[in-house]
């Protein structure tokens, strides 16, 4: 390393060595996403070149893994004219534009054979076409409109996963087309650092991406997360292309190019729609996004027989998915009144169809988030919904914003009881302070009580809650119990069998554990782990409730907010008055043996790693399960890890398991060992 006895020779031979192997790594990480070592071996040979380098600075060449953090910034972006323009793509949004644009492709080919066409994803970023020289990256420019782009060498060149040279013998001269994009990961965790600094964050993964490649100075631009697939060849000198497009894009990946696993041959309209069908349902849990898909006609003879019609292809369409976000307008704000009286602002919409349904609501979190971003009513905003998320308004168009816009004022009294709103200095939530006087608060307990985590009172759902309490048939969860079938059969949508059904449901009910009970009374931030630490710590519901706040605090992982709250809860008369109701009503537990404190519980001392989606539960339920029973969940696999619970479409966290060779669980495995006894 730094060894003084080295020559410059053997110094010169030995970065040539580390840059060959360096990029052989980069090859089997970016390309073929099939890494031989692990980060920190990647790290010390990165480590021993940069060593190298700064004792020998001669050595350095532009095209050095090592250079990747950035040059000096650059003054504009030059114009680039590009050699071949660089099209753009007609649309199909639905299945009956796909089938028209095939029956199209045959006509002009006159042919009824089936087509053969490439299918691929269609990556949400910005379009580059990067220039090889000898196999070097000596260009790479925005598509800009076409014609003229704009010249972003400097950034692209910190792009890890953009090789800087070739491998293998590339043509003379090579220009490919790509799309350059940010992962959501990456996209977010730079939001949280920026707004961390108080600078400006983006609005979705697309604008950061085209931000961030346009800015001047390049070492900013090595701090973005980049990633990068190839897709299309431009300009070529020096390589006759094979007959298929799909091959030329294997021959680019020979070369260290970047392509996306997910692209398919594909036969006729109906291969090309069962691929669309697949990517729809892979697009939730893919780790970048894509805004549909595109189909090109694969064969380039057939390409040249179609030609272009002004910027598009003939030989090529995207079918897009449904719009992630759409605009529309704000028509009011209500506040909504949950269980601990928190008071949500929801914005009322103008209905929109927007990632595949019709939205019509959007929560607003609290009124530092409208203050944040503006939002009065009247506005025109963007509102996204991907996935299975709830619906968020993104930001506002304030170029559209009508004079009489109206601000959002925070109500002084609950919308639901009349009780005064009161606000603590330096919390963003505003609270009703009606307690259980108030229906909101009382409906939405009764709903966490018979949860089925909580109680679990099977049948009582909430309308049939917001009947009980608005006839002030229930005023408490103890009221449930003394329900009678004749009461129950004539509500609304009941019956004299749904009614017997939920009296015995009650009854069962009855039978339950410490945990499942604190954790129902829904004290606030007392969460199903919390409810299980309490328990084991506690031993008693008695003892919980003669417990001081320093004695609460003593309890592993609750701190003294959370004690002042449990304290607070368990010395309002009305609530110890719910608690002997109900144990009159006969609801009864077994105390938990004191010593199987948390830290102690039948899984303490293991490790998951959670990846994938389950069936059963969320991620948060999951791992609030595993930390119920003493488990610990951690968000990277090491050899410590003692499991890795593995869903749906599970992420590279499987991998690095198996390479580990640490016990993987299916969500079968995976319930089975929580629902051991
Ligand atoms: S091919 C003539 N393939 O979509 C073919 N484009 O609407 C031109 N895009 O500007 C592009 N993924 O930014 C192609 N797999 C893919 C793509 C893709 C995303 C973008 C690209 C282009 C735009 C056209």
């Amino acid at each position: 390393m730094g060894d003084a006895s080295m020559t410059v020779a053997s110094a010169a031979e030995r970065v040539r060595e580390l840059r060959k192997q360096i990029d052989h790594h980069n090859y089997r990480y970016y390309v073929l996403d099939d890494p031989e070592i692990s980060d920190a071996e990647y790290d010390r040979l990165m480590r021993e070149l940069k060593e190298l380098e700064e004792q020998y600075p001669e050595l350095v060449t532009p095209d050095s893994p090592t250079q990747r953090v950035g040059a000096a910034p650059v003054s504009e972006l030059e114009e680039v004219v590009h050699s071949v323009p660089m099209l753009s793509l007609d649309n199909a949004f639905t299945d009956e534009d796909l089938i028209a644009f095939d029956r199209r492709v045959r006509e002009r080919l006159e042919t009824d054979q089936e087509i053969e066409y490439a299918a691929e994803p269609k990556l949400d970023g910005l379009a580059v076409s990067f220039r090889y020289e000898h196999g070097k990256l000596v260009l790479a420019a925005t598509r800009g409109d076409g014609v003229r782009g704009e010249n972003v060498t400097h950034n692209v060149r910190t792009i890890k996963a953009v090789p800087l040279e070739l491998r293998g013998s590339p043509p003379e001269l090579l220009e490919v087309r790509g799309e350059v994009f940010m992962p959501i990961a990456g996209f977010k965790a730079m939001n949280e650092r920026a707004l961390a600094r108080g600078e400006k964050t983006f609005v979705n993964p697309r604008n950061a991406a085209a931000g961030s490649l346009r800015q001047l100075d390049p070492r900013q631009a090595a701090q973005r997360p980049f990633d990068v697939f190839f897709y299309a060849v431009g300009e070529v000198r020096g390589w006759s292309l094979p007959p298929r497009h799909s091959d030329a894009l294997e021959q680019l990946r020979e070369w260290g190019l970047k392509i996306s696993p997910l692209i398919r041959v594909v036969r006729g309209a109906a291969g090309c729609l069962e691929y669309y069908r697949d990517m729809a349902a892979k697009r939730p849990s893919l780790p970048y996004e894509i805004d549909g898909v595109v189909y090109k006609v694969n064969s380039y003879v057939q390409q040249r027989e179609l030609g272009f019609v002004a910027r598009a292809p003939r030989w090529a369409i995207a079918h897009k998915f449904p719009a992630h976000e759409e605009n529309t307008i704000v028509r009011g704000v209500e506040f909504q009144v949950g269980r601990t009286g928190a008071l949500t602002p929801v914005a009322r919409l103008e209905p929109v169809f927007v990632g595949g349904v019709t939205v019509s609501n959007a929560t607003l979190h609290n009124m530092d988030e409208i203050r944040r971003k503006d939002i009065r009513i009247g506005d025109t905003v963007v509102v996204r919904r991907a996935g299975d998320v709830i619906p968020e308004v993104v930001k506002v168009i304030l170029e559209r914003r009508p004079p009489d816009a109206q601000i959002v004022e925070l109500p002084a009294k609950c919308p639901v009881c009349g009780s005064d709103v009161e606000r603590e200095e330096g919390e963003a939530i505003a609270r009703c302070t009606g307690g259980l006087f108030c229906a909101a608060q009382r409906k939405e307990s009764l709903r966490h009580f018979a949860s089925r985590r909580a109680l679990d009172i099977e049948g009582l759902g909430t309308k049939l809650i917001d009947q009980l309490v608005d006839l002030e048939l229930v005023r408490s969860p103890a009221d449930l119990y003394a329900l009678t079938v004749e009461q129950l059969a004539g509500l609304e949508r009941m019956g004299e069998k749904s009614a017997a059904k939920l009296v015995e449901a009650l009854e069962r009910s009855k039978d339950t554990t410490l945990p499942r009970f604190l954790y129902a009374l829904g004290i606030r931030d007392v969460g199903e782990a919390t409810a299980a630490a309490l328990a084991a710590h506690f031993g008693s519901l008695e003892a919980l409730q003669d417990a001081t706040e320093e004695q609460i605090r003593e309890t592993p992982d609750v701190g003294p907010v959370v004690a002042a709250h449990i304290r607070h809860f368990f010395d309002q008369a009305h609530n110890r008055e719910v608690i002997a109701a109900l144990r009159a009503h006969g609801v009864r537990w077994p105390d938990v043996p004191r010593k199987s404190a948390l830290t102690e519980g039948r899984l303490s001392g293991k490790t998951f790693v959670l990846t994938g989606t389950l069936d059963s539960m969320s991620r948060e339920e999951a791992s609030e399960r595993i930390a119920a029973l003493g488990g610990k969940v951690s968000g990277s696999v090491s050899k410590k890890t003692s499991y890795v619970v593995v869903g749906a479409e599970p992420g590279s966290k499987l991998k690095k398991a198996q390479e580990l060779g640490v016990e993987i669980l299916d969500e079968k495995a995976f319930l089975a060992l929580l629902e051991q006894r």
